[in-house]
């Protein structure tokens, strides 16, 4: 390690002894692809958490210099790098939670399954990480195909005898946080006032907006309906052709991971009735993984709320998408069978 990072490790634990004395509790989280488009303002905003006693940036290039960097920021937490696959573990020992944005982003004219191949392989090896070293953290999944690289990390920890389907979540508030700005564009609302519930998955027809059970409460015409399914479950799409093959959403992203890890730390600190969407383990459809609206607590997801009742329109857009969904899941589960 340069030595500046050795210096920040230092005083860090001098700043973590002082804690110990009595100042703020907090908890340890890990960031995995912390130095990507996702990863570096993620780490910025964790490091603005107050819930956050240390963090941890891991990365297979660059965490040095992110590590450094974000260090500087006089917040609470404690900021430590990790660079490369030997300092993996260091990275993840005695971790609460741990956010993965590691892995490709997609170009114009791919779709995420197409990021399989290679994000695969970065789940895998990262999930073998966290079974050895911090079996019991919170897993926060972004890389894509969320649909599948969930599927796989399950399959990874259940391998190693660790799986606890409470402590392993997809990250699909993205998703949620679109819907509510275009929602909230179209009624002429504050962003901030809509909730928007999001099921499903996270690519294409798979993410499905429950439009009718918007809060507060509103209705539609068709032609809203249509354009704002559209928008949702393409937002990714629009986001990747105006970066023009630089990336695919990482300010949105980031600012959505962040709200998502805030409400699983509050869970873990034993907030009560703390809800958000997300993509688990679930009995809610026939499938194994599906994203509803979750309760989070001290022990991860402690509730996986059931649809609610929907109409029409979007049990048709259900039914299509537990189709793809059902391949993705079951290409997931084969890579670490097969
Ligand atoms: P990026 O290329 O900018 O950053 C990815 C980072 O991962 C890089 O720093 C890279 O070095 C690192 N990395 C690669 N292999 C690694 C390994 N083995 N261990 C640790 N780190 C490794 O990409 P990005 O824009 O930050 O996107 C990251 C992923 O997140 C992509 O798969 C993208 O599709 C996905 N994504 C998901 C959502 C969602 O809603 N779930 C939203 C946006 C992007
Ligand atoms: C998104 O929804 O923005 C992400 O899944 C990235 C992508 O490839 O669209």
């Amino acid at each position: 390690l340069p030595p500046n990072l050795k210096m920040e490790e230092g005083c860090g634990l001098r700043r973590a002894n002082c804690r110990a004395k009595g100042a703020a509790p907090g908890f340890k989280v890990a960031i995995l692809g912390a130095a990507g488009g996702i990863g570096q303002p993620l780490a910025m905003l964790m490091k603005m958490n107050p819930l956050v006693s240390v963090l941890h940036l891991y990365d297979v290039i660059n965490s040095p210099g992110v590590t450094a960097d974000i260090s500087h920021m006089d917040t609470g937490a404690v900021v430590r790098g990790f660079l490369g696959q030997a300092q993996l573990e260091d990275a993840l020992t005695g971790m609460d939670l741990v956010i993965i944005p590691a892995g490709v982003p997609r170009k114009p004219g791919m779709t995420r399954d197409d990021l399989f191949n290679i994000n695969a392989g970065i789940v895998k090896t990262l999930c073998e990480g966290i079974a050895k070293c911090c079996p019991n953290a919170i897993v926060n999944l972004i890389s894509n195909p969320v649909n599948s690289t969930v599927p796989i990390a399950a399959e990874v920890f259940k391998k190693a005898g660790t799986y606890d389907p409470k402590r392993l979540l997809g990250v699909t508030k993205l998703d949620v946080v679109r819907a509510n700005t275009f929602v909230a564009e179209v009624l002429g609302l504050d962003p901030r006032d809509v909730n928007v519930p999001v099921v499903g998955g996270h690519a294409g027809v798979t993410i499905l907006p429950l439009l009718s059970q918007v809060k507060p409460p509103c209705s539609f015409t068709a032609k809203e309906i249509d354009y704002l399914t559209d928008r949702i479950q393409n937002g990714g799409t629009e986001v990747v052709e105006a970066k023009s093959g630089a990336g695919s959403a990482t300010l949105s992203m980031a600012y959505a991971a962040v709200k998502f890890a805030d409400a699983c730390l509050r869970g873990l600190r034993g907030d009560a009735g703390i809800v958000e969407c997300a993509f688990v383990a679930s009995q809610v459809t026939e499938l194994p993984f599906f994203a509803s609206k979750v309760q989070l607590g001290r022990s991860g997801v402690e509730e996986v709320h059931p649809l609610g009742p929907l109409n029409e329109y979007e049990r048709v857009g259900l039914e299509k998408a537990k189709k793809e969904l059902a391949a993705s899941i079951q290409k997931g589960v084969s890579f670490i069978r097969k």
